[in-house]
């Protein structure tokens, strides 16, 4: 059997894609050039006029983070995880599987946590049981955003490391990075103009300095500010740890040698309970931490005054976020910008749900949301089989998490591609409706927890995109539009602040594709044009460029 590997559901649309351009002639580089000096004046006539429905496009409807609202989540989240567990059943009795246990998950996440945190507190102090219960001593104050005041991250209002410390690390870092020995890096986000060195190589003075700031400042903090303040009082952990702390500089003079406009980071989220930033010098422009939540409630027409990335407010002061907080590094457009990094993680005692488990439940849902690598390696040879894995593993992330907006979208995005596999066999419309479905609802739970996540709102357009195929109800189609429209904003909004032109571009290509099938010549070519007339710098996104490209010209053709 031949099954085409998708690894995402973008590759599947722009597989269709390949289908609708076939016969457009790719473009040389001369041809490329020529359309590039030719912005197409239509769409600068529609994006410049004013008014709730500039570009002919729907405006969609922003909304609040939906902790607000717990009990009518939960119900409709039990509905959802009920239908999720009768395909779940259903497939065990259908191809007489063995269960995938959750315990099993659960230790699989158990022993990885413990071997990261294990291996971290080696060289990093762990919180002292003893000093748990002391006073901190400093004075911080919450950031809140949206109309309901959503409590974002918090900020020291004074340094927790003083002008020496400040010296010292910055100086060890200088030495490491002029010691070629130490040129590997294990950072993950590794972009132009970015530097880093873990913590626990800088030397033994270091590693004092921070073994101390971690036990009187540090961990009191976070305390306050996530247990102890009714702001946000998280489930509680019995022991805090590091498990990775970092010193990041980004150069933007390197950055630009590079053709970027800044030195950044995409948006991601960190493996961890607390993720806290220290700032080291004050000499540069730009940069700090841009939050996805910092759009909530926001429209694209309240572009002024902008959002401010969130910076620590002085030299050796501390920014605290949750690691789930989904988040990027601001472009540092001139200078260099120096943080130190904590992710913070824990031990609990509390075995809630029954799971038995001492990893906190934040950590367990990150951890098992990862978990494509394995149930592919483990099931390469049964497709059916790795898709179920990830279902199983989704499911447990939303179990041990239920308002983990993330997590509900890969449960949903689990399921899409359960309808891929099921459309390769060909299988009835009647299943595929049923699967799409329930793919429908957890992306929708997930629109209502992240809402300014863009990726749930393209994979709720897609899944919604194929549900009209299966079954041509118009009302689908707005639904669809209006994802389409919400995922295409959010990311015109980030994008002055950080770097997402890679998922802007794909969600121009489906969006477009989306529009072009209707006919809608004009407005596809509006949206597809910021995408298709792009300058190919990075070979990973140049695929999406090109298709843009061919499919812009080709609603050109049409007009
Ligand atoms: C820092 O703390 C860790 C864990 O308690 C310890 O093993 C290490 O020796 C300490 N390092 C220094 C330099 O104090
Ligand atoms: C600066 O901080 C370090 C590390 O916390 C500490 O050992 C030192 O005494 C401090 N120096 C001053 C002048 O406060
Ligand atoms: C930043 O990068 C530029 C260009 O590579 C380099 O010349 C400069 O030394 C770097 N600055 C620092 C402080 O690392
Ligand atoms: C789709 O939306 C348009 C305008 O927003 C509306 O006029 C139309 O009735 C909607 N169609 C359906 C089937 O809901």
């Amino acid at each position: 059997m031949s099954w085409p590997t998708v690894r995402n559901v973008q590759q599947l649309i722009l597989l269709t894609i390949q289908l609708v351009s076939s016969f457009v002639p790719r473009p040389t580089a001369r041809s490329r050039l020529q359309w590039t000096t030719r912005a197409s004046a239509s769409c600068r006539l529609l994006s410049s006029t004013e008014g709730p429905n500039r570009d002919g496009l729907p405006t969609p409807i922003h909304h609040y983070i939906d902790h607000y609202n717990k009990k009518s989540f939960t119900n409709d989240a039990e509905t959802v995880l009920g239908r999720v567990d009768g395909f779940m059943r259903l497939l065990e009795q259908q191809e007489a599987w063995p269960l995938l246990h959750e315990s099993k998950i659960r230790d699989r996440i158990h022993n990885q946590h413990t071997r990261d945190c294990e291996a971290a507190s080696l060289n990093l102090a762990p919180e002292s049981p003893v000093l748990r219960d002391q006073q901190c001593s400093t004075r911080y104050e919450w950031i809140f955003s949206g109309t309901k005041s959503y409590p974002l991250a918090a900020q020291s209002l004074e340094p927790i490391l003083n002008t020496t410390a400040i010296s010292t690390i910055r100086e060890a870092a200088e030495a490491h990075w002029k010691n070629p020995a130490f040129c590997i890096s294990r950072f993950t986000y590794q972009r132009p103009g970015n530097y880093e060195a873990h913590v626990t190589d800088l030397g033994e003075r270091v590693r004092s300095i921070v073994n101390e700031t971690l036990t009187t400042r540090i961990y009191p903090l976070i305390r306050d500010v996530f247990w102890n303040d009714p702001t946000c009082s998280l489930a509680p952990v019995d022991q805090l740890c590091v498990y990775d702390a970092l010193y990041i500089r980004y150069n933007s003079t390197q950055a630009k040698l590079l053709d970027h406009i800044g030195a950044g980071q995409p948006l991601h989220r960190d493996l961890g309970l607390i993720s806290i930033n220290i700032r080291l010098n004050n000499d540069f422009e730009g940069g700090g931490t841009f939050f996805e939540n910092q759009l909530l409630d926001r429209k694209e027409s309240d572009l002024e005054p902008g959002i401010t990335p969130l910076k620590p407010l002085e030299r050796g002061h501390v920014l605290l976020h949750k690691s789930s907080e989904r988040h990027a590094g601001a472009s540092t457009v001139d200078g260099v910008r120096d943080i130190l990094v904590f992710f913070v993680s824990g031990v609990s005692c509390e075995t809630g749900s029954g799971s038995g488990s001492t990893v906190p439940m934040p950590i367990q849902s990150a951890i098992a949301k990862q978990s494509r690598g394995y149930c592919d390696d483990f099931y390469s040879n049964n497709p059916l089989r790795a898709i179920f894995c990830r279902i199983a593993h989704q499911r447990y992330a939303v179990r041990v998490a239920l308002s983990d907006g993330e997590a509900w979208q890969y449960l949903g995005t689990a399921f899409m591609e359960y309808d891929t596999y099921l459309a390769v066999m060909k299988a009835s419309a009647w299943l595929r409706g049923a699967v799409l479905q329930t793919a429908t609802r957890c992306l929708q739970l997930a629109t209502r927890l992240t809402p300014c996540d863009s990726r749930v709102w393209n994979n709720l357009a897609l899944t919604l995109n194929r549900q009209w195929k299966l079954k041509s109800d118009a009302s689908l189609l707005n639904t669809t539009e209006m994802a389409f429209a919400t995922a295409h904003q959010l990311l015109k909004m980030s994008r002055e602040k950080c770097d997402v032109e890679g998922e802007l571009d794909n969600v121009n290509v489906n969006y477009g594709l989306f529009l072009s099938n209707q006919d809608r010549f004009m407005e596809a070519g509006c949206i597809l044009e910021g995408t298709a007339l792009k300058k190919i710098i990075d070979q990973d996104c140049g695929k999406a460029i090109e298709d843009a490209y061919e499919l812009w010209k080709f609603c050109r053709q049409q007009q």
